[in-house]
């Protein structure tokens, strides 16, 4: 690394995400809920005569044309910030559905406009957390970024952006890794590519999952887990008619929904990836039948909002 001791480093933090309902309609203008989650990516940048970055075990510096130096190129370009020493630790599984590129791209993103000593804001910070994507995802709904952003539960759509919304009761999800990572950029291409073939299917859809999303937020808002589950479970199915499941993801919803889970279905891209499922109290016994049946699991929690212990 190059960065001159003489510089101040600057931190930054970016929280992994879900996609509760709503991943590919989303890149079509439709609604998507998604949550930040607990874990994340932090970086710390500090200015230098030459940008380089590392992510990790695996480390780049400017001109060796490899997708990581291209992305910090653009981050930096779009802040106004000339070259920079960028490290990044990341605690969130990549290419997993759970958001890793957005999260690390919001974090370097607040760590450049921390070490420039500037003020950060939402603007600022999505727009440096969407030129990062942009190199790793080609056209992204930036609903990633957003959640990686706030942290907790949105609302979010291609054209009005992000909205908090208001969570009435936590939601216990456990999630679990079905299957190897697929590159979401693909995804994207091979939902857009299907959609050509069959625009009819495609369109219905995309109609099918925005009414799914929309009872999804009257759910959320009034604490109703139990029909937020079953609108869960409704999503899975149009995303596996859509072709973005996997027998894996498939068994991993068929193990939660056996131990209990009130919905289960694949978060962010598909293909592989990520599944996550709504447990009726704690997530516990979801994560051990995910861990019995050979998955890597988690739980976490999508906190209520503050004013939800409120009594009107
Ligand atoms: O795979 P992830 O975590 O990047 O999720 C992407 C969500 C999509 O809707 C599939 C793509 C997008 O840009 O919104």
């Amino acid at each position: 690394m190059n960065a001159t001791s003489n510089n101040p480093w600057g931190t930054g933090r970016g929280n992994g995400k879900t996609v509760l309902l709503g991943e590919h309609a989303v890149v079509y203008g439709m609604p998507a809920i998604a949550a930040g989650i607990s874990l994340g990516a932090s970086a710390r940048a500090s200015a230098a005569e030459r940008s380089s970055i590392r992510i990790g075990e695996q480390s780049s510096v400017a001109g060796d044309d490899s997708e990581l130096s291209r992305a910090l190129e653009q981050v930096c370009g779009e802040l106004g910030a000339g070259p920079h020493s960028v490290e990044v630790e990341v605690n969130l599984p990549l290419g997993s559905g759970l958001g890793g590129s957005a999260a690390i791209g919001v974090a370097v993103a607040r760590a450049l406009l921390a070490a420039r000593g500037e003020q950060e804001g939402e603007a600022r910070v999505l727009a440096g957390a969407a030129a990062w994507e942009r190199v790793f995802h080609g056209n992204p709904s930036g609903v990633d970024a957003a959640a990686a952003y706030s942290g907790s539960c949105i609302w979010f759509t291609k054209a009005g952006g992000p909205e908090p919304m208001f969570v009435a009761a936590p939601l216990e999800l456990a999630i679990c890794l079905a299957g190897p990572p697929a590159s979401t950029k693909q995804m994207v291409e091979n939902v857009r590519q299907l959609g050509e073939r069959r625009p009819d299917l495609l369109g219905k859809s995309l109609a099918g999952i925005e009414v799914l999303v929309k009872n999804a937020r009257l759910c959320i808002e009034a604490g109703d887990r139990s029909a937020l589950g079953q609108l869960m479970n409704l999503n899975q199915m149009l995303l596996a008619g859509l072709f973005l499941s996997t027998p894996e993801i498939e068994r991993a919803c068929a193990v939660a929904r056996d131990a209990g889970a009130l919905g289960a279905k694949l978060t962010g891209a598909g293909g592989g990836g990520a599944v996550i499922a709504l447990a009726e109290a704690s997530a516990a016994p979801l994560e051990a039948a995910f861990r019995e049946a050979g998955f890597t699991a988690f739980s976490t929690r999508i906190a209520a909002s503050p004013a939800a212990g409120v009594k009107l």
